[in-house]
């Protein structure tokens, strides 16, 4: 039989100690785009662990009905699987629906639906670039966009975005989804000065290299398969010295999902170890 391995398949945490109060959440409503596998399924996690219930979406039927299964099974709150694709608005407007049905309310969004690969610049096709920027920027304004028109309007809420930092210093290989993030972190303040006067919070995550996620097997994995050598150096690039966990980034959108961040809008929350600083401290760093 497979080993389940909470921290590189989509399984639930065997234990998990309450850093925030166990009923920080309760009785709320998510709903998470991408919510079937990687970041988003532990963001699920975590949210139901704090008494939320979920709805998770994405193109797979069978992968989301498996990890509704097991989401519900280790927690014990309510979770709806809903085939969608965030790239077309109508299926969207139909899973934010089927949400409002079963639960009759919807307090947080979360858009972690995303997709990538490596590629340059000079051998990336238009249609390849056009497909990341749909899945990642269209897919979070859909959302953001069915969910106030169907709830957000007149009730309130929170959205998370789940962006990267790759814009940051221009990662090579990554001109797609430097330039849909970017302009995810552009829309979370777009939309937290438009939403504010609605009672509507719009933060984002930007999370750096996460271990055991699709995502990191994609873009680093490569590399941090090679000598030890080689991931040592990877890792020394970064101040904490490791890479994340999805539970790390789960327990940020808990913060920023829950009333602990009530007077939090617009703000971009880099969650990488330092990563992104890169080699920072430049030649100066040899003095340390
Ligand atoms: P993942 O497991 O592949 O998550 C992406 C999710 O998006 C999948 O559940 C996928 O499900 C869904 N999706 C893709 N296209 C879709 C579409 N057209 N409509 C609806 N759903 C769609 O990867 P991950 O690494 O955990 O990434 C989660 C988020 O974190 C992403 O926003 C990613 O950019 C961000 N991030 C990750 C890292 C990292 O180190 N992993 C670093 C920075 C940022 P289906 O295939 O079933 O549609
Ligand atoms: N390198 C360069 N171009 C690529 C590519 C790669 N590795 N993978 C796909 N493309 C191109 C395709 O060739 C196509 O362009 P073309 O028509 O000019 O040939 C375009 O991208 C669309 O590809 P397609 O396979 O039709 O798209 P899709 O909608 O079925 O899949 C992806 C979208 C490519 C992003 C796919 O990897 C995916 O679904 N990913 C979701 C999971 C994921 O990436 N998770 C990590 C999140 S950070």
């Amino acid at each position: 039989m497979a080993q389940k391995d909470p921290n590189h398949d989509d399984y639930c945490l065997e234990q998990y100690k309450h850093q925030f109060q166990v009923d920080l959440l309760q009785g709320r409503v998510a709903f998470i785009t991408g919510g079937g596998s990687g970041i988003g399924f532990r963001m699920a996690e975590l949210l139901m662990r704090h008494g939320c219930h979920v709805a998770i979406g994405s193109r797979r039927r069978d992968k989301l009905q498996e990890s509704a299964q097991r989401l519900s099974a280790a927690t014990g709150r309510e979770c709806l699987p809903i085939q969608m694709d965030v790239r077309k608005y109508d299926s969207v407007k139909n899973a934010v629906e089927e949400t409002l049905q079963k639960f009759k309310r919807i307090d947080i969004l979360i858009n972690s639906a995303a997709g990538n690969f490596l590629c340059p610049a000079a051998s990336l096709s238009s249609n390849a670039f056009r497909t990341v920027i749909e899945i990642d920027t269209v897919g979070c304004y859909n959302a953001s966009r069915a969910v106030y028109d169907a709830y957000f309007k007149d009730n309130g809420g929170c959205i998370i975005n789940i962006s990267a930092t790759l814009h940051y210093l221009g990662q090579p290989l990554q001109v797609h989804a430097g330039s849909a993030k970017a302009a995810i972190d552009a829309m979370t303040r777009h939309l937290a000065v438009e939403w504010g006067p609605n009672n509507i919070r719009v933060n984002c995550i930007a999370p750096g290299p996460i271990e055991g996620t699709v995502g990191m097997r994609k873009l680093g994995g490569l590399m941090l398969e090679g000598s030890p050598e080689v991931k040592d150096k990877m890792m020394s690039y970064i101040p904490l010295g490791r890479m994340g966990t999805r539970t790390e980034i789960a327990e940020s959108a808990v913060f920023l999902a829950s009333d602990l961040s009530s007077y939090i809008t617009g703000a971009v929350l880099v969650v990488d170890g330092g990563a992104w600083l890169g080699g920072g401290g430049g030649p100066m760093k040899s003095m340390l």
